[in-house]
């Protein structure tokens, strides 16, 4: 053996030994069976013995994932985050990736509900302690990470921001169709707690610029929304209460059940179902869509 490969061979050993410790670090968590796909990797590596601490070792300040191959010997790194880059399945890939909070521009992701997946959406908001990020330990499906159907998530995302709530300066709530932002609202947040700043009186911005000054809205707009008996409509931005003649501009059905759905074209054998009215006026829920229309996720952020 020459001095310059013992050399190699020891300077590879030594780094092994503190990679194993940045993977063993709260930092980063691997994903296998899945490649990334991006158009601008910051650097591209080959390392004869591929390792994910390797691999990870490379995605320095600027970088926020990895994509590598021990059978191809490769290591990819971006900027993006994993939910900014398309994904294919692969058996011989796996994803690196930061073990932090969602985030979107200066918006962090408090929480992400799927639809019609037959778990609440309002009892996980309020299950105080359940928390699917940092510093928890808990093994959050991956699929669960994306925006859109790819994968097919079926489980709802908590961040522990709602058991730490602030009062932060502005909270945006968005309805998305396979990643698609379809409508949103932004309220403000200062001095409110985990439901409070769902009020028509904090509106910012919204999709719907009549929201503002729609007079017919003021008893129904809360995040608790409409609940006698059985009924569950939830964060329900609604003007009619009788069932021939629901209008609305939002909603939140959080049960397979309520009273008015025999005169509502919804099919409603699953929950949450996730409502909106796709023009600036209301929508009436006793027509066929797309009078009014079906998201498939809801995303809440805070700033
Ligand atoms: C939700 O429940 C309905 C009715 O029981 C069922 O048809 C549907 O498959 C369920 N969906 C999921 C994702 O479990
Ligand atoms: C909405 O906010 C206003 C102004 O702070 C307050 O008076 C009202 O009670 C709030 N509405 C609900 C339903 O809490
Ligand atoms: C809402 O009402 C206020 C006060 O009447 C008015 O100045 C404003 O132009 C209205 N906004 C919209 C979007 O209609
Ligand atoms: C609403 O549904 C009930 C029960 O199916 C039915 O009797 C009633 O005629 C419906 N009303 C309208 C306006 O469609």
């Amino acid at each position: 053996m020459s001095e310059l490969s013992c050399c190699v061979i020891c300077l590879v050993l030594t780094s092994f030994t503190f990679v194993a410790s940045v993977v063993k670090s709260p930092f980063f968590k691997v994903a296998c069976g899945y490649k990334m796909i991006g158009e601008t990797p910051l650097k591209i590596l080959t390392f004869r013995n591929m390792t994910p601490a390797l691999c990870a070792m490379q995605c320095l300040d600027d970088c926020n994932s990895a994509t590598y191959s021990e059978r191809y010997q490769t290591c990819t790194t971006f900027r993006e985050s994993l939910y900014e880059l398309p994904w294919t399945k692969d058996q011989d890939w796996c994803m690196v990736y930061r073990n932090e909070p969602i985030r979107s521009a200066a918006w962090t992701l408090v929480f992400k509900a799927q639809s019609r997946i037959n778990v609440s959406f309002y009892n996980m908001w309020e299950m105080t302690g359940y928390q699917d990020d940092p510093p928890s330990t808990v093994d959050f499906p991956v699929e669960c990470f994306r925006f859109d159907k790819w994968g097919s998530c079926t489980r709802h995302y908590r961040s522990s921001v709602l058991d730490n709530w602030l009062g932060y300066g502005q909270v945006k709530v968005a309805f998305l169709n396979n990643g698609h932002e379809v409508a949103f609202m932004i309220f403000s947040g200062v001095s409110t707690n985990r439901q409070s700043w769902f009020n028509q009186t904090r509106v910012a911005t919204s999709w719907w610029t009549s929201l503002w000054n729609d007079t017919s809205l003021t008893n129904y707009f809360t995040f608790t929304g409409f609940t006698s008996g059985s009924n569950r409509r939830r964060m329900s931005i609604v003007s009619a209460n009788s069932c021939h003649i629901n209008l609305m501009y939002f909603m939140v059905l959080d049960t397979d059940y309520d009273e008015c759905s025999s005169n509502w074209s919804l099919p409603l054998s699953s929950y949450p179902v996730f409502l909106y009215s796709p023009m600036n006026y209301q929508a009436k829920l006793s027509s066929q869509p797309p009078e009014y229309r079906e998201a498939d996720t809801m995303v809440i952020w805070v700033m």
